[in-house]
């Protein structure tokens, strides 16, 4: 049975080296398809693969149609926004994540690039600190728990706001929790987004949340591009000169914005938050096991469509 590893972003050599030694001691093919440059490449692969590791691959109606022969893709790392999971259940394929696998990694990026922009992207002036500044963390899953145990170390007073997560869990970790999203955007010179790309939250940082940021807000995005309303982003930006937006995610409208705002806008040529070796070992390895327990015993843990 061959497992196919899809990756157009590669994982660490450490990582397929892992990855393979799970697979291959339990009987199965490993099959590499990495840094492809065509969808055809991938429709190919993915002919006689019973098993897929991906990243942010998009895996929709094409894929699953070319896949005859698949039986569980898993996506190494949170995000699964990219697999369509209503034609996956509709072909029987089970979806998985590997949820907090890669989250220090993100998490480490994300106060990264705060450093990086506070220090006026290293370019020799005077820059500011973290010391004592209000941190507000926009969803309080694996990375944003993450961040708030990095933030502390920096002496950041933290706040979060978490839909689906209850107070009494953020707070014993020492951080404020707030009842809503504009609290926390009104409270927060800085705002580090980690809210999943779902119908819900597409488009949902819009400027009624950004217009009420402190002054010398910074809007740090480790998360999804589409998270983001651009238009208002933008507008907010032309409005407030104080105002830095620093992505690890490419916008849509990367090249008016460097043109634009220069010196307060910062994207990542490509994302990176989860582009370590630790967090490639982590995500790919967790993938493989899963795999492994999903075919010989059925073991459905992770599974996203349920
Ligand atoms: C995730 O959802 O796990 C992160 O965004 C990392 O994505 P990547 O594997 O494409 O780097």
């Amino acid at each position: 049975m061959k497992v196919l590893v899809a990756t157009e972003k590669p994982f660490a050599k450490i990582a397929v080296d892992g990855i393979r030694k799970e697979i291959e001691a339990a009987g199965y093919e490993l099959a590499l398809l990495e840094k492809y440059t065509e969808k055809g490449q991938l429709l190919d692969a993915v002919k006689d693969a019973y098993a897929i590791i991906i990243r942010s691959d998009i895996i929709d109606a094409e894929v699953f149609n070319a896949a005859k022969e698949l039986k569980i893709v898993v996506r190494a790392g949170a995000g699964y926004d990219n697999v369509d999971l209503v034609v996956a259940t509709a072909h029987g394929v089970c979806v998985m994540n590997t949820p907090g696998q890669n989250s220090n990694a993100v998490a480490e990026l994300a106060l990264g690039l705060m450093v990086y922009a506070v220090r006026n992207f290293y370019n020799g002036t005077s820059g500011t600190e973290l010391l004592g500044k209000k941190l507000g963390i926009h969803a309080y899953g694996n990375v944003g728990r993450n961040v708030a145990r990095i933030a502390k170390g920096f002496g950041m007073e933290i706040y979060a706001y978490d839909a689906f997560c209850p107070k009494e869990v953020i707070e014993k970790d020492g951080v404020k929790a707030l009842d809503s999203a504009e609290e926390l955007y009104k409270t927060c010179q800085f705002v580090s987004l980690h809210i999943p790309a779902t119908a819900d939250t597409k488009n949902s940082i819009d400027y009624s949340l950004l217009k009420n940021m402190p002054k010398g807000a910074m809007l740090v995005n480790t998360a999804r591009k589409e998270v983001i309303n651009e238009a208002e982003l933008m507008k907010i930006m032309e409005e407030r000169t104080d105002f830095k937006y620093i992505t690890d995610i490419m916008p849509a409208a990367h090249e008016e914005m460097n043109r634009k705002f220069a010196g307060r806008y910062f994207s990542n040529p490509k994302k990176m938050g989860a582009q370590t070796a630790e967090a490639n070992i982590n995500a790919g390895i967790a993938a493989a096991k899963q795999i492994v327990s999903f075919l010989k015993d059925g073991c459905e843990k992770f599974r996203v469509n349920k």
